[in-house]
C-alpha cells in the first residue's frame, strides 16, 4: 500500500470541514510501528485542533487523532516488542483518523483479552491522562476523597473507574440529572448537578467537612478558587483543561493554609520516553484489571469515519456520555 485515506480538516473551521482525502502511507522510523487502523477515538482536543487552537507538536502528524486500535503491519528498526499481525491500541502524537497510523512502539499496549477493538480504541488518551495526573502527579491513595469534574466525559468516566478500582471515595460534577445517574451507575459515590447545586458545599458534606484530597479539573476559570475551597489539608489539584476559562484568581492565603499542591500538564507534547513510562505503569497496574473485567470502556456511539463531522458535532454538543469512536476499517 502506497496511499491511504484520512480525515482532512483542511484550513480548519466547523465540523463540516471534515472530509475523506488521500495521502501517502507513512513509513515507520526507528522505534516506531505502522498500525492498520480499525477504530480511532475522538477526544475534545481533536475539536480544538480542527479549529486551529491545538496545533500538533513539532514532528507530529498534522492529521487529527490521538488514539487508535488495530493491527501492526510494519515495524521500524529497533522494535522487538511487536510483530506484524499483533493487535494493539496506541497513544499517537496525531494521525489516528487514517487507514494507517504511526506510533512509537513504547506507546502501544496489547488489546486486553476479550475486549473488542472499538472499546480498545477508547483507552489510551484517557488512561494515560488520568493515570499520570491523578495517580502519579496528585498521588491519589486508597481511602482518599476524590472529585473529578465532568464525570460523564471520556476523561471523567476513566477517572471514576480508576479511582473506584483503587479504593478512593469518588464524587463528580455533571450538567444534567441523566448524566448524574450515568455516573452513579459507573460507581461514583456522589454525582452533583452543578447547574442546581454548589459543588463546594456538596464536597464538604461528602467528606464530613474534612475536604477533598484530590481534584481532577478540566473546567479551570472560576472553578480553581472553588476547588481550593473544597480541598482538605495537604490536598492536590490537577488541572488538565480550562473549558470554563483560561484565567483564574487564586486566593494565595488559602493555598498556604491548606498546604495545597497545584499541578497542571498536557499529555501530547510530553517526550516519547515520558509517555512510554506512563504506558509501562498502565500495563503493570491497570491492564490486569481491564483483563479481569474492571473499568470496561463506555462507548457513547460509533460513527463510520465518513461521518467524522457528525462525531465532532456530537462531542461539541456535550450530549454524549462516554467515548465517541470512529470506525475506520
Ligand atoms: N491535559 C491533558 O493532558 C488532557 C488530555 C486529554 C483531554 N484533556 C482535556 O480534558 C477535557 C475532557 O476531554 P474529553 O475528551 O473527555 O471531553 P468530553 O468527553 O467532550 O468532555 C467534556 C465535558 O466537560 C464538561 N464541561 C464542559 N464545559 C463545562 C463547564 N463550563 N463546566 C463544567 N463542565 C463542563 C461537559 O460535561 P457537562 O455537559 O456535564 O457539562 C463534558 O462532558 C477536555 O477539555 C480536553 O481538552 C486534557
Amino acid at each position: 500500500m502506497k496511499t491511504m485515506r484520512y480525515v482532512d480538516h483542511g484550513a480548519g473551521g466547523p465540523p463540516e470541514v471534515l472530509r475523506l482525502a488521500e495521502c501517502a502511507v507513512p513509513a515507520p522510523g526507528a522505534g516506531e510501528v505502522l498500525i492498520e487502523v480499525a477504530f480511532a477515538g475522538v477526544n475534545r482536543p481533536d475539536c480544538a485542533q480542527r479549529i486551529g487552537r491545538y496545533p500538533p507538536p513539532p514532528g507530529a502528524s498534522p492529521i487529527l487523532g490521538l488514539e487508535v486500535s488495530g493491527r501492526v503491519v510494519r515495524v521500524g528498526p529497533g522494535v522487538d516488542r511487536w510483530r506484524e499481525g499483533d493487535l494493539v491500541c496506541a497513544l499517537t502524537p496525531g494521525g489516528g483518523y487514517a487507514e494507517y497510523c504511526l506510533a512509537p512502539a513504547t506507546h502501544c499496549l496489547p488489546v486486553p483479552p476479550g475486549m473488542a477493538l472499538e472499546q480498545a480504541a477508547s483507552l489510551p488518551e484517557t488512561c494515560f491522562t488520568v493515570w499520570d495526573n491523578v495517580f502519579s502527579r496528585a498521588g491519589l491513595k486508597p481511602g482518599e476523597r476524590f472529585l473529578v469534574h465532568g464525570g460523564s466525559s471520556g476523561i471523567g468516566v476513566t477517572a471514576i473507574q480508576m479511582a473506584k478500582a483503587f479504593g478512593a471515595r469518588v464524587m463528580t460534577t455533571v450538567g444534567t440529572p441523566e448524566k448524574a445517574a450515568f455516573c452513579r451507575a459507573l460507581g461514583a459515590d456522589l454525582a452533583v448537578n452543578y447547574r442546581d447545586d454548589d459543588f463546594v458545599r456538596e464536597a464538604m458534606a461528602f467528606t464530613g467537612d474534612r475536604g477533598l484530597d484530590v481534584v481532577l479539573d478540566m473546567v479551570g476559570g472560576s472553578y480553581l478558587a472553588r476547588n481550593l475551597e473544597a480541598l482538605a489539608l495537604d490536598g492536590r489539584i490537577a488541572l488538565i483543561a480550562f473549558m470554563g476559562g483560561a484565567d483564574a484568581t487564586l486566593p494565595i492565603p488559602a493555598l498556604l493554609r491548606k498546604r495545597a499542591t497545584l499541578t497542571g500538564s498536557t499529555l501530547r507534547p510530553r517526550t516519547v520516553a515520558q509517555k512510554g513510562a506512563i504506558a509501562r505503569d498502565l500495563e503493570r497496574h491497570w491492564w490486569p484489571r481491564l483483563a479481569a473485567g474492571q473499568g470496561t470502556p463506555v462507548i457513547d456511539r460509533v460513527f463510520p469515519w465518513a461521518e467524522a463531522a457528525q462525531a465532532h458535532a456530537r462531542m461539541e454538543s456535550s450530549v454524549h456520555a462516554g467515548k465517541i469512536i470512529l470506525a475506520v476499517a
